[in-house]
């Protein structure tokens, strides 16, 4: 028997005023988006933003519906909009942020396992990782340099074949 370690590395910032310029320019990408969430069950209203290798940035939010699993979450929004849109562009990063008139999002939103599973999948196809950046609506920000770190041992698609 031996043992296998993961090592995450997550930077966290006190404000995402403090994120360097391009990855503060995502999340302010991803905080529009918010605004066009559909979340009348959850009133969770999330928005997500993808940045393309080539410049192009493809927004995202969650899409709720009364059959509750149904409806998508904002990061998969994003990244299936990007993917369809710009078939072929690796994804460079993607920022989240998350609002709610119940309360105030003063955490980082982190994405659920479906998400991951889905980011992690174009994080291989184009083999280059994906910055995730996230946040709430005020608070701290956390940022990881891949998906990999956010979900170790993800059922990759060559395991379908011999
Ligand atoms: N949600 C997202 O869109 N992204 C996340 O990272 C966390 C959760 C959505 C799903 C659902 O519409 C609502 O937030 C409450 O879970």
């Amino acid at each position: 028997m031996k043992k296998i370690e993961f090592k995450t590395v997550i930077q966290e910032f006190d404000s995402a005023e403090e994120l360097p310029q391009n990855d503060q320019d995502l999340v302010n990408a991803a905080a529009g988006a918010v605004k066009t969430s559909y979340a009348p069950y959850s009133k969770f209203n999330v928005g997500a933003a993808v940045l393309l290798q080539n410049g192009v940035v493809v927004t995202g939010s969650n899409q709720e519906n009364v059959a509750y699993p149904s409806g998508l979450c904002a990061e998969r929004v994003a990244v299936f909009a990007a993917s369809a849109q710009h078939p072929g562009i690796p994804i460079e990063s993607i920022a989240i942020a998350a609002e709610s008139k119940e309360f105030e999002v003063n955490f980082p939103v982190t994405p659920c396992g479906s998400c991951r599973q889905v980011l992690s999948e174009y994080e291989q196809i184009y083999g280059r990782n994906i910055k995730v950046i996230l946040s709430g609506h005020t608070g701290k920000v956390l940022v990881v340099e891949k998906v990999e770190d956010l979900l170790p041992l993800s059922f990759k698609a060559d395991k379908l074949k011999k």
